[in-house]
């Protein structure tokens, strides 16, 4: 027999006998019998027309992205979380992944609170503890949790609708009614799973932090990257000392995976780096011979960078020249060499070469090998270059000086860090207040240098 379904004609009350009075919306007489198929919309309505809509006419909910207070952080987001996604933040332990997270769940609270920490790896205290050191422990409405069985964690987001939430670590966390051991890629990917689909229902972003390990033998963030919508890692700068940490986006459904965040790691926790320009570059000091000025691209931001080299003869009569390369492609510095050789007849081929770019950035752009070939060339002869000048450009096998993208970005940061000429590639576009000094090829970029 097929079952029936009454529905009160105004409020919407779905009952299963037909009745008088409504007891949702006290309404007499407004039950009317409904087919059950066309009443909950469990069933797709085949029946209704599928009308396809101008792109141009959809609606992006207006203000919907959440800061995390930082700008280094909301822009790698895109300009902030997206609620409803679900966001991996990646990286080693030890890397900082709990102090970001902490700091942004502070950061959110500001404007979306409550914020939710679920922390299934630190005791209340030890939360406590890195909250002091960042100066937050007084943050109202920032709600820690340390609890790591799904279920509970659901729960208490479900009843606390935060404006945010956190979940510290996915591999820590134990999928409910499976048996699955937490950290295994079964487990992280039925976490991940669920609660992206509740980050969608109840409309808010969480953040899962995920650890990889240094030989990645570990399945984690790798396995449940096509799970999330945005995926960013954690990284230190070079050099084990290096106090730089680097946020980068390899993933993301709601902006651009070009964006570069960056950090110190302090003791009073990340520092934002809002100039890098003048971080990875000592203004002002005296030009030393192998040092080299780089307006270097980051995703849309231009950063300038210092490019350093040592050319010396090698000590060791018998055995090769040492070619130490650090925060640079390999192959492109050894093409580099190559071409000096051929081109500036440079004869480098017996000495020891060594080249860094200070700050401890690692860098890929083409746009820098002008850069690296004019460090070499000034270190080899020993003179410095002048200190208002920038280098950019890629250099081809030929010796030609190529294009680079975004030069009048590039050009317009060196001009606001004080720098007055560049030797670039034609075209040269304009930017007031430096001068331009367009070369074809590297023999006319060492003359602009005046290192020839
Ligand atoms: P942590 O955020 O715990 O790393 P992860 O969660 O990625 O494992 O922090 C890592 C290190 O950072 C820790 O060894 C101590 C250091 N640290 C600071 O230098 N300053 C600070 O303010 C904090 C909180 C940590
Ligand atoms: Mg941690």
């Amino acid at each position: 027999m097929k079952k029936r379904l009454y529905r009160c004609r105004e409020c919407g009350y779905l009952s299963p006998q037909w009745l008088g009075h409504c007891p949702n919306c006290g309404e007499w007489d407004s039950f009317e019998e409904i087919t059950p198929e066309s009443s909950a919309g469990q069933r797709p309505d085949l029946e209704r027309a599928a009308t396809p809509i101008p792109l141009a006419q959809v609606e992006l909910k207006a203000g919907g992205r959440r800061s995390t207070g930082m700008g280094e952080f909301d822009r790698v987001l895109g300009g902030g979380a997206i609620p409803g996604s679900t966001v991996l933040i990646g990286g080693e332990p030890g890397v900082g992944k709990s102090t970001l997270m902490l700091q942004a769940a502070a950061g959110l609270c500001r404007h979306h609170p409550p914020v939710l920490y679920v922390s299934g790896e630190e005791a209340p205290a030890q939360l406590k503890l890195r909250a002091a050191r960042l100066g937050l422990e007084d943050t109202e409405e920032l709600l820690v949790l340390t609890e790591s069985h799904l279920e509970l964690i659901t729960r208490a987001v479900r009843d606390l609708r935060p404006g945010a939430a956190i979940v510290d670590s996915i591999q820590t966390v134990i999928p409910r009614g499976e048996k699955a051991e937490p950290g295994s890629t079964k487990a992280v990917g039925l976490v991940a799973f669920q609660l992206a689909q509740l980050a969608r229902e109840l409309e808010l972003p969480i953040f899962l932090i995920g650890h990889i390990t240094k030989s990645g033998e570990f399945a984690g963030p790798k396995a449940i990257e096509h799970l999330v919508d945005v995926v960013l890692y954690l990284e230190s700068g070079r050099g084990q000392e290096s106090d730089l940490r680097l946020l980068r986006a390899v993933k993301n459904r709601y902006g651009s995976i070009d964006e570069l965040g960056l950090f110190r790691m302090s003791p009073q926790g990340l520092l934002e780096v809002r100039n890098p320009s003048e971080f990875f570059t000592r203004r002002g000091q005296e030009p030393r011979p192998g040092s080299v000025v780089v307006p270097s691209m980051e995703g849309t931001r231009p950063i300038l960078v210092e490019v350093q080299a040592l050319v010396a003869g090698a000590r060791y009569a018998a055995g090769y020249p040492q070619r130490r390369v650090t925060g640079l492609d390999y192959n492109r510095v050894a093409i580099l060499l190559a071409v000096i050789e051929k081109r500036l007849g440079i004869q480098i081929g017996n000495d020891d070469v060594y080249l860094n770019v200070a700050g401890g950035l690692a860098l890929r752009e083409p746009a820098l090998d002008l850069g690296v070939l004019a460090a070499v060339v000034s270190s080899y002869k020993n003179r410095p270059i002048d200190r208002d000048t920038v280098v950019v450009g890629e250099v081809g096998l030929g010796g030609e000086v190529r294009p680079v993208r975004r030069l009048r970005e590039r050009l317009t940061e060196a001009a606001k860090l004080g720098y007055r000429r560049a030797v670039v590639p034609s075209p040269v576009p304009k930017v007031t207040e430096i001068t331009a000094m367009p070369a074809r090829d590297v023999e006319e970029a060492v003359a602009a240098l005046a290192l020839d």
